[in-house]
């Protein structure tokens, strides 16, 4: 298939896009310094932190952030257990997920919680953190997916 092209030049702090590849939703989403200082703090509560399993090109740094450019995050909108489209819900300690909440992605089919970086949490159902496709930047602006 061919590849996807994204310009992200629009999309701020906070905001997700999505972009479809290969008949996949990809979701693009720009991580302020909070949300990126926040992530260190999930390690312990998640299944994979470090990213063993292999749900990533080589290429992708096996930290916290899980992207080429921290600030930016890109990964398959697939859940891992049976394949439902989670929610983006970057809030912090929203009253329906609760106080530990510090924003990440929710599966309303059986209740699987990613963080922003797609990282699995521990105790759902979902066995593996969210897929992070092949991509590349051609600029700045300009993501490829593929
Ligand atoms: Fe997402 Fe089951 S499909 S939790």
């Amino acid at each position: 298939g061919a590849p996807a092209k994204a310009d992200i030049s629009k999309l701020e702090p906070g905001q997700q896009m999505i972009v479809e590849w290969r008949g996949k939703p990809v979701w693009v989403v720009r991580r302020g310094e909070e949300a990126l200082a926040n992530l260190e703090k999930l390690n312990d509560r998640l299944a994979d932190p470090a990213s063993e399993k292999p749900q990533q090109p080589d290429y992708i740094p096996k930290t916290a952030a899980r992207a080429m450019r921290p600030e930016i995050a890109v990964m398959v909108g697939i859940c891992t257990h049976l394949g439902c489209s989670p929610t983006y819900r970057p809030e912090v300690a929203p009253d329906d997920l609760g106080p530990e909440w510090l924003g990440g992605f929710f599966c309303p089919c059986h209740g699987s919680r990613f963080d922003l970086s797609g990282r699995v949490y521990k105790s759902v159902p979902a066995p593996t953190n969210l897929v992070i496709p092949p991509h590349s930047y051609e600029d700045d602006n300009t993501l490829i997916v593929g």
